[in-house]
């Protein structure tokens, strides 16, 4: 599927390109950006890394992961990344991180509505959830803040700097999106609707 316009009114998400490495570098190389990250901050090298994998995943038939930049529209600076990775049931995780200086203006709950609709409305999905640190106020308060709801807690989810880390776990369904949207609810038959282009 080509990527559909995914556009709001601070932000749009677009597709990564070699280019960008010095703009995600300034947000995967921050110790502020990635204090709640499952890794370091990244030097240069390995942003640029990052983003061949992405460029090169994005070709996979089918494609299970969108790794988008996220693109502000007056500066047209990149300021941030906004992934969805396809797993099974027509599911789908959500993650994100914005660059500090772009924090607190509702860029995040911006691209978080874009990646939910590419999810529900583009690619069908029936489920969305993502996983923060539970001491990450900031993502779980973005994710209440889009109409997903807390699950629960993963022990020992990830091995972070050699310790485990639990996850809080936050979801949306395709009936409550599509309700939240004012859109027709769609069938819980399991059956996927027709993919919009
Ligand atoms: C998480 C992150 C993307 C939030 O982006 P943001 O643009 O600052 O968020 P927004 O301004 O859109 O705010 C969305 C909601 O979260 C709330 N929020 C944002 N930062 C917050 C904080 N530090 N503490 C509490 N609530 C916070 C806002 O008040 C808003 O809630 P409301 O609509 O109920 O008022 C940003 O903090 C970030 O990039 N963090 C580092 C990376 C990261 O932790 N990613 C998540 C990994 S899963």
């Amino acid at each position: 599927m080509t990527l559909p316009t995914l556009t709001a009114a601070a932000v749009r998400l677009r597709e990564f390109t070699l280019g960008d490495v010095d703009a995600l570098h300034r947000v995967y190389g921050d110790p502020e950006a990635t204090r709640h990250l499952s890794f370091e901050p990244r030097s240069r090298d390995q942003v640029a890394e990052i983003i061949e994998g992405i460029l090169a995943r994005r070709a996979d038939v089918p494609r299970t992961e969108y790794a988008l930049a996220i693109e502000r529209p007056d500066t047209v600076e990149v300021v941030g990344m906004a992934r969805l990775a396809l797993g099974d049931y027509r599911s789908g995780q959500i993650g994100f991180a914005l660059r500090p200086d772009q924090w607190r203006k509702g860029l995040g709950r911006q691209s978080v509505e874009l990646l939910l609709r590419l999810a529900f409305d583009h690619l069908s999905l029936h489920r969305v959830w993502g996983a923060s640190a539970p001491e990450n106020r900031a993502s779980c308060q973005l994710m209440l803040s889009v109409g997903m709801v807390e699950e629960g807690r993963i022990r020992d989810h990830l091995r972070v700097n050699g310790q485990w880390r639990d996850s809080v776990v936050h979801s949306i369904l395709e009936e409550e999106w599509h309700r939240r949207c004012g859109h027709p609810s769609p069938s819980r038959s399991g059956t996927p609707q027709p993919a919009v282009e």
